[in-house]
């Protein structure tokens, strides 16, 4: 039997330029349009679409074309033709030319799948999750999909060009504290002993820079059971990255290099390096943000100074506390909001915690404070009224809005209404704004306890009296466009100082020596100085491909309440497993209300 051929080309290939060729083409039939007696099948691969047509003087042919429905899958041959004028498609890369079908086969019928490919908005993500196989099929999946493979090569050819290292790391492991909880996987052979899958594979990229490995860098899976959001996935994949002998620059040049790589090559985006940095403190302090969006045009203005004396104990409280903040936020050419939609900004500031949010129209700026219209004016005096529009520089038609509570509430919810109003308003700048967020705090409070910023392998600034409450830390994120595309650190290669932050973060000295003790072990027999990074991929391919929730860019990615529509895991198993593994499951645990 001969070898059959299934294809010459890829279907979005089929251009002009092969006019008057034969072509052999495999794929889907994406949709099949019966015009005047003739036939039009838009067969589709993952590089496109193209159209190809039956006509009735082919019988034998056409008859055959007569039963193909959507999602067969066909090998067709035939001639490349121009269109006739008038029946070119400007919008598709082969819309200049049709294939006249002259031979068919059907290699597979298929069943009318569950919901249109074209109608991507209206299916509910359970669906398409559940059929996700089919999902994929979509042209514009598929694109993000060859995106993300090529972000991956070009992250292979540059590490491999600095003379990095792959090296692979354990997913069955200890658990390695990023914050989140860890899944457990039971030990069969040893009963009552978990694996926990790594949040990441910090210490082991450490060990690696103990065994002299230099310079290493891994794709990797990464698992953390957190609350999910648009862009967190309980499994997800890092660029992780570590090298000896370097200082936060060394690091930072290198993402500068690779970022530059990757959007010349896959967006032939021409960036600047090296990218704009700014402190921790600076950025929340004009932005309340530590990943603010820099294409969005709008900044805080302290003015607890113009308030701090006034009557209403709403500004005045917070503006005297030492952990209080008030801030001024003005929206050029607001005036038009109307009522309700800033009560619907009330409300949503309330999500993080505000217990309101006050506003100043400037409705004609020259005409003193007869100009202005607020609920507020009357708790205000006159100095405090113009205080305030100098230190904002409002104009007519302006409207300033305010803040005034703890620091941390103002600054979240402040933060996300400046991002929200951008949107909104249609006020984001084009382009891609990178920015290194540096000088992290080391420690951040929460319930009376401290906790690492970053996590506690980081070195702190100086190691002279470290004070958990102001000490900073070698960390730094890079940002893109208001996300945090990555993180890393300069890291403690002193046992002493590793021991000295583990008391700071309240471990005890046997709670260390159980959950790092082989690490701390490993920091004896020496260890060079080292930093590193680590990117979410996903994030950076989400943002790449212009897609609203990560899990566009996942080929099977996990539902909001971490389980997967497509296999239906996670599973009850069955007694018998459970015994083998030395588990007893408690009576379900109640959904909490
Ligand atoms: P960090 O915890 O900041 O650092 O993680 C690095 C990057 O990983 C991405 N990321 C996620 N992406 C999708 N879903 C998630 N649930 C999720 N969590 C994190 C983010 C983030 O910036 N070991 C350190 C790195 C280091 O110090 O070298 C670490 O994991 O883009
Ligand atoms: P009240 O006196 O509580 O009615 O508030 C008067 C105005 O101040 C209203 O516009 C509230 O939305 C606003 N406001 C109340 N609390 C805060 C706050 N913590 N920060 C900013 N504005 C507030």
């Amino acid at each position: 039997m001969s070898k059959q051929t299934y294809r010459t080309h890829y279907c979005g290939e089929v251009t002009e330029t092969l006019s008057g060729q034969s072509v052999t083409l495999s794929g889907w039939v994406h949709r099949r349009r019966d015009h005047g007696g003739v036939i039009f099948i838009d067969l589709r691969d993952r590089d496109g679409l193209v159209q190809v047509v039956f006509r009735p003087e082919a019988k034998a042919i056409f008859e055959q074309a007569e039963r193909l429905r959507s999602e067969y899958v066909i090998t067709i041959t035939g001639e490349v033709i121009d269109r006739p004028e008038g029946m070119r498609n400007d919008k598709m890369r082969t819309g200049n030319i049709e294939v006249v079908g002259t031979a068919l086969t059907v290699l597979n019928a298929a069943e009318t799948p569950p919901f249109p490919l074209e109608e991507h908005n209206t299916i509910s993500e359970e669906v398409r999750l559940k059929y996700r196989y089919i999902d994929l099929r979509r042209p514009d999946m598929a694109a993000r999909f060859q995106m993300r493979s090529d972000v991956c090569r070009v992250i292979r050819d540059y590490f491999s060009s600095e003379r990095f290292m792959e090296v692979e790391t354990p997913v069955l492991t200890k658990a390695t504290p990023e914050g989140a909880r860890d899944y457990l996987v039971p030990s069969r052979t040893h009963p009552g002993s978990f694996f926990a899958l790594p949040q990441s594979p910090q210490l082991f990229k450490q060990l690696l820079m103990m065994s002299g490995f230099d310079r290493y860098y891994q794709i990797v899976k990464c698992f953390r059971d957190e609350d999910l959001r648009l862009d967190r996935q309980p499994e997800f994949t890092q660029l992780d990255v570590e090298a000896s002998f370097v200082e936060e620059a060394d690091i930072q040049a290198w993402a500068e290099g690779l970022m530059t790589r990757i959007f010349s090559e896959v967006m032939k985006v021409e960036l600047t390096a090296p990218f704009e940095r700014m402190t921790y403190a600076e950025a929340m302090h004009r932005f309340g943000s530590d990943k603010p969006d820099l294409r969005i045009p709008l900044e805080f203005v302290d003015v607890a100074e113009s308030v701090k004396d006034v009557d209403f104990k709403v500004f005045s409280g917070p503006a005297k506390e030492a952990d209080g903040r008030v801030v001024a936020l003005r929206l050029p050419g607001g005036v038009d909001l109307s009522r309700k939609e800033i009560d619907g900004y009330t409300k949503f500031v309330g999500i993080y915690g505000a217990k309101g949010l006050a506003y100043i129209k400037v409705n004609d700026k020259a005409a003193g404070i007869e100009g202005l219209q607020s609920p507020i004016l009357k708790f205000l005096t006159p100095e405090a009224i113009n205080d305030i529009l100098e230190r904002t520089g409002a104009q007519t038609g302006d409207v300033i809005f305010f803040g005034a509570d703890k620091a941390n509430i103002v600054n979240e919810a402040l933060g996300a209404l400046r991002v929200k109003l951008g949107h909104d308003r249609g006020l984001v700048n084009e382009g891609w704004r990178l920015l290194w967020v540096t000088d992290f705090p080391m420690f951040e409070e929460a319930d009376g306890r401290y906790y690492a910023m970053h996590h506690p392998f980081t070195q702190p600034t100086t190691m002279e009296k470290m004070d958990p409450a102001t000490s900073t830390a070698r960390a730094y994120d890079l940002v893109l466009n208001g996300m945090e595309l990555g993180g890393g650190s300069i890291r403690i290669h002193d046992q002493a100082m590793q021991n000295e932050v583990f008391t700071l973060l309240g471990l005890s000295k046997e709670e260390a020596e159980n959950k790092f003790g082989f690490f701390l072990e490993a920091l004896k027999y020496g260890c060079p100085p080292h930093g590193g990074i680590a990117f979410g991929i996903d994030r950076l391919v989400m943002l790449l491909t212009g897609s609203d929730s990560i899990r566009d860019v996942i080929a099977f990615p996990k539902t909001q309440t971490a389980s997967c529509p497509l296999t239906n895991a996670p599973q009850p198993v069955a007694l018998s497993q459970l015994m083998e593994l030395g588990v007893r499951v408690s009576a379900k645990k109640e959904t909490a209300a």
